[in-house]
């Protein structure tokens, strides 16, 4: 297998994707993480933020790079010529979302392929709207963020307060 793109916000990256990154760095030779722009979502980390973060937490993962998208994710895919789609499914409850993604990214371009790889069970509930949510009440994440993600958080909420 020579190359995937796993796509997402990563606002902020969590253990959970760290762990589908893993996973897919073992299958294939070459994995991008594709960090969105992402208009649709406002995000509490600015793309440089959330482009640090993931760099810093793969840094020692040779065949992981990591990019900033913008625009339609098929078209990505073409630009890089990576026709391989890697997203995490945790639990039931993603899997409309993720199957309306894939069928709309498939009928947009037929040959780009969605794999879905499933995290760790004990990172099966995590999500970064929950982390932050719990940050933002001054709660511990360390148990669901790589240590660079928990500094980040802690300083990003302190300069909201003051
Ligand atoms: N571990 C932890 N959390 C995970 C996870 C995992 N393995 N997999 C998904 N999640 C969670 C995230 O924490 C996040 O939670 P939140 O919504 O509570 O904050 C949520 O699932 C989704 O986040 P993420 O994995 O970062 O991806 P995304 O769904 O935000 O990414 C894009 C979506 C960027 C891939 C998609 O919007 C896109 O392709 N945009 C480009 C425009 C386009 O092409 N549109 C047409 C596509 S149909």
């Amino acid at each position: 297998m020579q190359a995937a793109i796993y796509p997402g916000t990563f606002d902020p990256l969590t253990l959970g994707h760290l762990d589908v990154i893993e996973r897919a760095s073992r299958i294939f030779e070459r994995l991008i993480v594709a960090v969105g722009v992402n208009a649709t979502k406002e995000t509490l980390f600015s793309i440089e933020d959330r482009l640090a973060m993931v760099r810093e937490v793969v840094k020692d993962h040779p065949h992981v790079e990591v990019d900033a998208f913008d625009g339609l994710l098929v078209d990505y895919c073409k630009q890089k010529g990576v026709y391989a789609l890697i997203r995490g499914l945790r639990a039931f409850s993603d899997f409309e979302y993720e199957f309306q993604m894939a069928l709309t990214n498939r009928k947009l371009a037929p040959d780009v392929e969605t794999i879905f790889l499933m995290p760790k069970e004990t990172h099966s509930y995590i999500s970064s709207s929950m982390v932050r949510e719990i940050a933002g009440m001054r709660g511990d994440i360390e148990e669901f963020v790589p240590p660079v993600v928990q500094a980040a958080l802690e300083k990003r909420l302190q300069k909201r307060v003051e």
